[in-house]
């Protein structure tokens, strides 16, 4: 049985213009050990697909199967606002771990913000933080509640270039020092950042609808580096693959589509630079 499984799902929302179906038929098995990316375009229903893995919604049909203890990394930090670095990794240490007395939770809060680069900003609260320091608290504190699944929802999508190479390193340090395989389901709009960090790639299509396509393996020893995967000819194949499936369903979506074609215009063919390739926000 699959680590973590999706079986058949549909979600729709109802609102006041009616029914939304944003997620139809998907289907996903992800592996013990295994790390899969799903990439797609903002709005496509990623961070529904993530909440639904999550337990945190649930799906009108299908069904949803976890081998193990989840943490989450969402989108938005979500960090509480009124309490420090320290006091939310060491609640989410307290909830998993309500046995281990104050000390202990708090040694082992200390030790995963140390792990991410800080150790000498416990005691300040998320407003005093900038926006990778807060995404780091909130790896932290994925990783100090000691899960057996990681669900990421784009955990670096709100940083700057360089914040975000920095965090996706800490990210492969903190999987391969956790000491056993962490089997992670990552969403990420960065076909890049997928190739650095997956063994697995899974483009979904668009809005709405939007459905999971083939897996695409992405065969690179790991760990990686962000510069060996620029010229890598299996880095390179990999991502014309992803690229070419979203992109291909677009043009077919857009044929159909009574309105006349959307703009695909930005979505570059393989080997431009990681901005490039990041997906932008549907206006
Ligand atoms: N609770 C909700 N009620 C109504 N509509 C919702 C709800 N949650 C999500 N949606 C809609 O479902 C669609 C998918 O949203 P979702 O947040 O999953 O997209 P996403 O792929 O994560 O986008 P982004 O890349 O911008 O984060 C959107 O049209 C959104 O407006
Ligand atoms: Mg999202």
């Amino acid at each position: 049985m699959a680590y973590i499984g999706i079986e058949q799902v549909s979600k729709s929302f109802q609102t006041e213009k009616g029914a939304r179906h944003v997620l139809d038929a998907v289907n996903l098995a992800v592996e013990e050990g295994e790390f899969v990316s799903v990439v797609g375009y903002s709005g496509s229903g990623k961070s529904t697909l993530l909440a639904l893995a999550a337990g945190l919604i649930a799906p009108d049909s299908g069904r949803v199967r976890l081998g193990g203890r989840a943490s989450v990394v969402f989108q938005n930090y979500s960090l509480l606002p009124w309490f420090s670095a320290l006091e939310n990794v060491r609640l989410a240490v307290e909830s998993e771990f309500p046995g281990w007395d104050l000390k202990r939770q708090k040694e082992q809060a200390i030790r995963f913000l140390d792990m991410v680069g800080l150790g000498a900003a416990l005691e300040k609260r998320p407003s005093q933080l900038s926006g990778g320091m807060r995404q780091r608290v909130a790896i932290a504190r994925a990783f100090a509640s000691e899960p057996q699944i990681l669900l990421l929802d784009e955990p670096f999508g709100a940083l700057d270039a360089l914040s975000r190479g920095n965090l996706q390193q800490e990210l492969i340090r903190m999987c391969s020092a956790a000491g056993r395989a962490v089997t992670a389901l990552m969403i990420t709009n960065s076909v890049e950042e997928a190739i650095l960090l997956s063994d697995r790639i899974v483009p979904l299509t668009r809005a709405p609808r939007a459905t999971l396509g083939p897996s695409i393996s992405v065969p690179l020893p790991k760990p990686r580096k962000p510069e060996q995967l620029l010229h890598d000819p299996d880095a390179i194949r990999t991502q014309a693959k992803v690229v070419e499936f979203l992109t291909g369903f677009e043009h077919s979506a857009a044929v159909r589509a009574p309105g006349g074609p959307r703009s695909a215009a930005f979505l570059p063919s393989a080997g431009h630079s990681r901005e490039a390739v990041r997906m932008e926000a549907e206006s």
